[in-house]
């Protein structure tokens, strides 16, 4: 039997690379959980008629969020990893708690757009970190990058047809 020369990101020799990306994935996958939790209650909370559109395209958020966080969890899983606990969690968006009032769906809005820019922000680095060594990492998180682009674009949207009515 010849020697393999390269099994990629799952050779032995890449085991720390591997922990490395594994954290990475891990931090996106909280991130995405988070997202939902989020998500959840402020496609609930807002009210007014001006909210409905943000309450139905959060609603429909929650799902492909969810759909993310699967997908880091089994490429967690399949680098070797394990996927955490809940006890491994911590809350980090701040920006998205309820808001005074529930007709204020401007915060809303901004919370939104700083998620999915911190999201955005991550994934870029997983993207930079997996470059030559992880390609199906890589190629993973760059179809979840376009996602979060596609809300963060959509949310920018709503928050202009508010600035430009002087609301925001
Ligand atoms: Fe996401
Ligand atoms: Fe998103």
């Amino acid at each position: 039997m010849t020697t393999r020369t390269s099994q990629g990101i799952l050779s032995e020799d890449k085991a720390e690379k591997r922990e490395e990306i594994i954290e990475l994935l891990a931090k996106a996958y909280w991130m995405e959980m988070e997202t939902v939790m989020s998500y959840l209650a402020n496609s609930v909370n807002p009210d007014g008629v001006r909210a409905q559109e943000i309450r139905e395209s959060l609603a429909e958020d929650i799902q492909e969020e969810l759909a993310h966080a699967q997908q880091f969890a089994n490429r967690i899983k399949e680098l070797y990893g394990v996927v955490p606990g809940s006890l491994e969690f911590s809350a980090e968006q701040t920006f998205l708690q309820p808001p005074d009032e529930q007709t204020d769906v401007v915060h809303v809005i901004k919370g939104v757009i700083e998620a999915e820019t911190g999201a955005i922000e991550h994934y870029n680095a997983i993207i930079e970190a997996t470059d030559g060594v992880d390609f199906v990492t890589q190629d993973m998180v760059i179809a979840i990058l376009r996602d979060e682009e596609g809300h963060r674009r959509l949310f920018e949207g709503y928050l202009r047809e508010y600035e430009a009515e002087g609301l925001a």
